[in-house]
């Protein structure tokens, strides 16, 4: 799936990082759709995340990225949406691994952890990267899938 749109949604704790990550996303000759929220004034995250989430399972987006302050409310929420690999990554290896290993699709940041210029970075790598399909991640990503599927109580 070529990549051609990419998803952007924070909170308030997020906002003060978006508008560095819609601008890497237009560097990059991708189109950012901005998901809100559009201040800092009190919001709750899962709202945003799953605005995230909806585009990339209507197909409107092929990926996403969700921004909150630390980053761990966005993840956990927008990882509750069925083909939603989404990954907290504030190291370059870990942004663009998640991709070439297990095909993250939205990348979640913490705008009071990480700066505009490591942000940048993190964007970069992440939308850079793509999945290898090897057979071994091939096999790890279907027990992903099939754990989505069933939802087997552990
Ligand atoms: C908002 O204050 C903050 O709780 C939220 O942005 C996020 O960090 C949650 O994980």
């Amino acid at each position: 799936m070529s990549l051609r749109s990419v998803a952007i949604g924070c909170d308030h704790g997020g906002f003060p990082l978006k508008h560095t990550v819609m601008e890497t996303v237009e560097a990059l000759g991708l189109k950012p759709i901005d998901c809100g929220t559009d201040s800092e004034a009190s919001v709750d995250y899962p709202d945003y995340a799953s605005a995230v989430a909806r585009k990339i399972i209507e197909g409107e987006a092929q990926r996403g990225i969700v921004i909150c302050g630390s980053g761990v409310g966005a993840c956990v929420a927008v990882n509750k949406v069925a083909g939603i690999r989404a990954g907290l990554c504030h190291d370059c290896y870990s942004a663009h691994q998640g991709v070439e290993h297990d095909d993250m699709n939205v990348l979640c940041l913490g705008a009071r952890i990480v700066g505009a210029n490591l942000a940048d970075e993190l964007v970069r790598a992440f939308l850079e990267a793509e999945f290898t399909g090897e057979e071994r991640h091939e096999r790890r990503k279907a027990k992903v899938l099939e754990m989505e599927r069933t939802q087997k109580p552990l």
